[in-house]
């Protein structure tokens, strides 16, 4: 499979934010996926100044766009099994930052017309273009555009990441033709069009072959006006193509056994580090050196979504519990300026760090106890899994990946592996924050195994790379197989045996009903019509956690609770409702599994997910060729043509 990459930005080579954590990581694990990979970005002057000296210059060329007629130059760099290509041209990119000057929209109007015009003097001709946010939304239009006219472009099947839905690529109405070269149709039947203006993004969500979210709850916001700043019509009208693939994070470089950037290494095994981690912290950031208190941590930029004013509303609240704050991060002036002056009233128990400063950040992630991120919105969030593999346990609101992430913490059963809260209300947070002091102040036990068990989530890029794989396979057709690749899935005898006997216990008393709300969309599942097998593969288990190993070892107790019932007590036919459903979920688990274990292409759903996205059936026990074929044939069709149609406005 050959897949062209395109991003506006990817680590080690220039980054602002998550976007570039991601496009550093992600291509060298689809490659390691048997992917041949090529990655597409503009060469910056800080790419050009920092690795100059290691990038081949491969050729140049013009690039026409509307009245314009550009110089090209293209370079190229080999890396952990992927070519990275750089395009250049001074006028455009030669500047100090990334974003934020007046012509961006020309600019990567510019890179986005580049990939297209710039594809046969690449190594290989793509099978998908993977494009991500506004900045290469232009990318699948053109190919909409020019596949018209040759061929070759409409061999080409495209993929949208949406990281952030909040930014769209927004021009006046006069830049269609003018900037971006593009012809009054395209505005005429609305493809590109939004509230009047050009809205890059919405034209690529209507283009692209498949679009996904950061993580599958993200996915399922997207539907909702709350989370998607307009396109939420747009992301229901597109949601046959929708899934959610949450990102990983790079676990050799997070790795607190090995990690050069932090003063002491430890591991599960050992955590001793963790305290001297913990003492230097609070040496560092000017905090009573106390042991015994917890540190809880925010390492964020400083903006409205990320969900700081509920800190600001209950800081005061926050303080009166037996812990110590530090806060890093920059942004808006009116939180720079309250945590400034909330610091100076906690001498000794709260330290703010107004930068962006990486050191500083891997020595809070190792040295805190407690890592708080009560997002508004959250696609998916990198930190609280870097927190997490640090030990550092996380306290989330419920939305997007941090949803998919953190499971929170049930003192009953010993599970989970943070703390969360649903609802945007600081009371509700307080509530959790006060939780989770008091769990590190009077049951370190309970919390160090609480900790422990927020070290083992499994976020490497494998899983996601696995479920990008499979999203390219659906749009081209193709098979892939993931045989040699997917480990196989821990039995449920396994899992079972991983539950702590209190949780054992748990499950004989508990009532099958209460597990049942979860199960019950599968039943759904088995009355989707034919036709739902041609939607793509959606997003697959994620993280085995010990809640989900619970969930399905309870499924398999009522099973055989059932089964025995029925063989010993024929005098007793008719089921309890609850009983059957039970049984019924309990029998559909044991299907998937065998399902799953038999298609490739199938992996299972964590229960929540499917109660979630009801709509977006789990195409698992489709052949996956066939699927890939029907949908090939739609895409052949000329989606542009009938979307464009589709969606005048
Ligand atoms: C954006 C999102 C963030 C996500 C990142 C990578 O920055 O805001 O939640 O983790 O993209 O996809």
């Amino acid at each position: 499979m050959k897949i062209l990459y395109a991003t506006s930005e990817a680590v080690p080579f220039c980054k602002t934010g998550g976007l570039a954590d991601v496009a550093g990581s992600l291509p060298a694990a689809l490659a390691e996926q048997g992917a041949e990979i090529a990655v597409v970005l503009p060469l910056y002057r800080q790419v050009r100044d920092r690795f100059g000296a290691e990038l081949k210059f491969e050729c140049y060329d013009y690039v026409d766009l509307a009245w314009r007629h550009s110089y090209c130059g293209l370079f190229s760099l080999e890396k952990d099994g992927v070519t990275w290509y750089f395009i250049d041209n001074e006028q455009y990119f030669d500047r100090p930052g990334l974003y934020g000057y007046m012509d961006d929209g020309e600019r990567f109007g510019f890179f986005s017309r580049a990939v297209v015009r710039m594809l046969p003097h690449l190594k290989f001709w793509p099978e998908v273009i993977h494009c991500n946010d506004w900045q290469t939304a232009l990318v699948p239009i053109y190919l909409k555009d020019d596949g018209v006219r040759e061929d070759r472009f409409r061999s080409i099947r495209t993929v949208l990441t949406i990281h952030n839905i909040e930014y769209q690529g927004r021009y006046s109405r006069d830049t269609l033709g003018d900037l971006f070269g593009l012809d009054a149709g395209w505005a005429a039947d609305g493809t590109i069009m939004m509230d009047g203006d050009v809205n890059l993004l919405k034209g690529a969500i209507l283009c692209a072959d498949a679009i996904n979210a950061v993580s599958p709850t993200y996915a399922n916001e997207l539907k909702m006006a709350y989370f998607a700043h307009r396109l939420d019509h747009i992301m229901r009208r597109c949601e046959y193509k929708l899934s959610g693939v949450l990102n990983g994070i790079d676990m050799k470089l997070y790795d607190p056994e090995t990690d050069p950037r932090i003063t002491s290494h430890y591991s599960t095994k050992d955590m001793s580090g963790k305290d001297a981690d913990k003492a230097e912290l609070q040496k560092l950031m000017g905090l009573n050196q106390e042991p015994h208190t917890p540190i809880v941590a925010i390492v964020s930029r400083l903006v409205s979504h990320k969900g700081l004013d509920l800190i600001c509303e209950v800081l005061h609240d926050m303080m009166e519990l037996p812990m110590q704050l530090v806060v890093l991060g920059k942004g808006d002036q009116k939180y720079e300026e309250f945590f400034h002056w909330a610091a100076d009233q906690y001498p000794g128990r709260m330290a703010v760090r107004l930068d962006y400063n990486e050191a500083l950040s891997m020595s809070i992630y190792s040295g805190a106890d407690l890592f708080l991120m009560p997002s508004k919105s959250e696609p998916c969030g990198l930190s609280q899994m870097i927190a997490m593999r640090y030990g550092t346990v996380p306290i989330v609101r419920e939305t997007g990946g941090l949803k998919d992430t953190v499971q929170p913490y049930e003192a009953w059963r010993d599970a989970g592996n943070g703390f969360s809260f649903r609802n945007y209300a600081s009371g509700d947070m307080l509530y959790v924050i006060r939780e989770a002091v008091y769990l590190y102040k009077d049951y370190p036990e309970a919390f160090g195994r609480l900790r422990q068990r927020a070290m083992e989530s499994d976020f490497s890029w494998a899983r996601s790379a696995r479920d990008y794989m499979r999203i390219y396979a659906n749009i081209t057709g193709q098979i892939w197989t993931t045989a040699q690749n997917e480990p196989e899935e821990e039995s449920v005898e396994a899992e079972t045996a991983a539950v702590p006997a209190a949780e054992a216990a748990a499950e004989v008393t508990a009532p099958a009903a209460q597990e049942q709300p979860t199960e019950a969309p599968v039943a759904a599942e088995e009355s989707v019509p034919a036709a739902a097998a041609e939607v793509p593969a959606e997003k697959p288990a994620r993280r085995t956690t010990r809640k989900t190993a619970a969930k399905k070892a309870l499924a398999k107790t009522a099973a055989r609770k059932t089964t025995a019932r029925k063989t010993a007590a024929k005098e007793e036919p008719e089921e309890l409702p609850a009983e059957a459903s039970a049984k019924k979920a309990a029998a559909k688990t044991t299907t998937r599994r065998t399902a799953a274990k038999k298609t490739a292409s199938a992996k299972e759903t964590p229960a929540e997910m499917s109660a979630e996205v009801p709509a977006e059936p789990v195409a698992k026990e489709k052949p996956a060729k066939k699927s890939a074929v029907k949908k090939e044939k739609t895409t052949k069709k000329g989606p542009a043509k009938t979307e464009k149609e589709d969606a005048a406005e």
